[in-house]
């Protein structure tokens, strides 16, 4: 007989590990190891700018932080991160931070300070490396019961996703233009990816890997052929290192066109059962403009011809799609509108809330991060889109809690 404590033990080690287990997906659904629906409830955490680091450690403990999302009711991160760092896990968060201030035109003493509030928070970071806090801060989310997906938001450790960052389209497809291609090298992408896969092997948190943020082409010149080609070649770099994962894509146009796979569904059987489709969706997004901001319009006319079709279940194209990203301005307003900033945010808001809630899809919300180490050379720059205020204690606007209820629930199932 085994002390109840030891027991106890014994049951949390165990229900850890079936937590941690691969999922899968089948249809439209991405199911856990039992083949039970794994919905996916996440929350976006920026990882990717020239830190290094999953934003936020300066304010809070990485526990704490997992605990506050977990609370929330979400089951998943969205925790993103650039090339650079998956090829250069070994350089110190030290040294990272020694040279941040140059690398971002911050002020010197700003960015030293800033390293001192992030090992006061967070003393385990000290004398490790980017890679090794990278995962110091997955296991932290896997022990408070949460899954993270992995995204590549940027080669260049930097803000994105401008149409002229040089992070938006690979660098070998034709056409080249300097504007969007510039730092997309295609090379140290796909090792990259590699990289981040084997990683994940020893990080069990880990479910997926998405495979690219917001592609974005010049329209016309820079053809879908191409997105055919190379992510393909992403999701071998991704699956033949590491099979337990998901392989995430987006379409094109910034993750809001993937109509084309109507015509030409991708070929996914060299990556088994783990593709997951992506889209995103913003007051700015194509489609919603193009629907002249009416969401009547946007559900009839726009978003299933777009994404959404995917979703049709016993389609040679069906698959499960991640709403990956969605957000606004969380600065606050009226009562009325659930403190949503302006009607046309909460306009916005309860039409994509509604459609998501009418398929039951997965999503995550953008994002977690109330300010930034360093954004526009400015040491912890306020986020007025964070979902944390800026010293990440608590919700900037509670009200949203309310307006996105209806998307915690689980209403449908394979
Ligand atoms: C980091 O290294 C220094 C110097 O060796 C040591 O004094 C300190 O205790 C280490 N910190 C941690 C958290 O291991
Ligand atoms: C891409 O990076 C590799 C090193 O990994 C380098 O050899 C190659 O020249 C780079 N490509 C371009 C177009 O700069």
């Amino acid at each position: 007989m085994l002390p109840n404590i030891l027991w106890s033990a014994l049951l949390l080690a165990m229900t850890t590990a079936a937590q941690l287990e691969p999922l899968h997906t089948s249809s439209r659904w991405i199911l856990d190891a039992n083949n039970k629906r794994f919905k996916l409830r996440c929350l976006n955490w920026a990882g990717h700018m020239e830190a290094h680091l999953p934003e936020g450690l300066q304010h809070q403990s990485v526990d704490t932080l997992a605990k506050w999302v977990a609370d929330q009711g979400f089951n998943c991160v969205r925790l993103t991160f650039s090339i650079d760092m998956a090829l250069d896990q070994g350089l110190k968060v030290s040294d990272s931070c020694s040279t941040l201030a140059e690398r971002t035109g911050a002020p010197a003493d700003a960015v030293a300070d800033l390293w001192s509030r992030v090992k006061s928070k967070n003393s385990w970071i000290e004398n490790i490396s980017v890679g090794e806090a990278f995962g110091h801060v997955v296991d932290a989310l896997g022990e408070a019961g949460l899954r993270v997906i992995l995204d590549n938001h940027v080669s260049k450790a930097s803000w994105c996703c401008n149409l002229d960052d040089g992070n938006g389209w690979w660098d070998e497809a034709q056409v080249y233009v300097d504007s969007n291609s510039r730092f997309f090298n295609t090379t140290n992408w796909v090792s990259g990816l590699r990289a981040m896969a084997q990683f994940s092997a020893n990080h069990p948190a880990v479910a997926g890997i998405g495979l690219r943020n917001e592609i974005r082409e010049v329209p016309v010149i820079q053809g879908r052929d191409a997105w055919y080609e190379y992510i393909v070649r992403g999701a071998h770099a991704v699956h033949d290192t590491n099979p337990d994962l998901l392989v995430v894509m987006g379409g094109t146009l910034s993750s809001t066109d993937i109509s084309f796979l109507r015509n030409k569904p991708l070929d996914r059987s060299p990556f088994g059962d783990k593709v997951v489709y992506e889209w995103h969706h913003y007051t700015f997004s194509p489609n919603w403009i193009a629907s002249f901001k009416t969401c009547s319009i946007w559900k009839s006319a726009t978003v299933g011809g777009t994404s959404g079709f995917l979703l049709q279940q016993g389609k040679d194209y069906t698959g499960p799609l991640w709403l990956s990203e969605f957000g606004f301005s969380q600065a606050g307003g009226p009562p009325e509108r659930h403190g949503i900033e302006t009607q046309e945010d909460y306009d916005y808001l309860t039409c994509l809330v509604d459609y998501v809630k009418g398929n039951d899809g997965d999503w995550a919300l953008w994002a977690i991060q109330g300010s930034y180490y360093v954004r526009d050379g400015v040491v912890d720059k306020d986020e007025s889109w964070g979902v944390l205020k800026s010293d990440f204690s608590d919700w900037r606007n509670p009200g949203v809690k309310d307006v996105i209820a209806d998307l915690f629930k689980v209403t449908q199932g394979p």
